[in-house]
């Protein structure tokens, strides 16, 4: 059977997208990835995408006149390169209908705390202001509303007495860049069941 086409979008750095890639390379998932779009001229993630001889694309925000428009050219890219999953990876935008209702059900997002904990985009220094003695990462389907939509799988960290956002927020990534290529895999699979706000795995 054909490979699952991923879409990742990103603005930063870009180590989840790298897991993935990684994987994809180490056929561990059943899943490629064949484009990067970046609302950031000088994400890493791009130059990531490069080296792996990956489509790699930066849509400035500030050159559509709405964010209706960005996102329209957004799933024009997406829908050209016949994408059939799109991951969020550090991808620092809230998305609107337009890429939603495009995608509907087939838009991941990986955040760096225990939903319905510390949403948003300080994750990892909320929990820690917060005190919570566990924390960790969570892969979710994406709605409209942030970082609310149906979860697929999370993993739980310690968090240590001497924990600073550095450090925490490194063991949490350790965590994701394996649950995000294993929520892939699973989607790419068919074994995804979303009923209501629950996502089946299904054997
Ligand atoms: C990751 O920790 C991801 O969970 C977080 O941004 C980081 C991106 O790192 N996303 C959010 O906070 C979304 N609310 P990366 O660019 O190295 O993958």
């Amino acid at each position: 059977m054909a490979k699952l086409r991923v879409g990742v979008l990103a603005s930063g750095g870009g180590t989840n997208l790298q897991a993935i890639i990684d994987a994809s390379k180490k056929k561990q998932i059943d899943a490629e990835v064949v484009l990067v779009i970046s609302d950031k001229r000088d994400a890493f993630a791009l130059e990531r995408a490069g080296k792996s001889g990956i489509k790699a694309v930066f849509l400035d925000p500030e050159k559509y006149s709405s964010k209706e428009l960005h996102e329209n050219a957004i799933v024009k890219i997406l829908e050209e390169n016949c994408v059939g999953l799109v991951c969020l990876a550090g991808y620092m935008r809230l998305l609107t209908d337009h890429l939603i209702g495009k995608f509907e059900n087939r838009i991941m997002n990986i955040h760096p705390a225990l939903l319905p904990s510390f949403p948003g985009t300080n994750g990892q220094a909320d929990a820690l202001a917060y005190g919570v003695k566990v924390s960790g990462c969570t892969v979710h389907f994406v709605e409209l509303e942030m970082d609310a939509g149906p979860i697929i799988l999370q993993a739980a960290v310690p968090v240590l007495d001497d924990d600073t956002k550095e450090s925490l927020s490194k063991r949490i990534l350790e965590q994701e860049h394996k649950l995000y290529p294993k929520a892939i895999n699973l989607f790419a699979k068919g074994r995804l069941k979303i009923t209501g706000r629950k996502v089946k795995i299904i054997s």
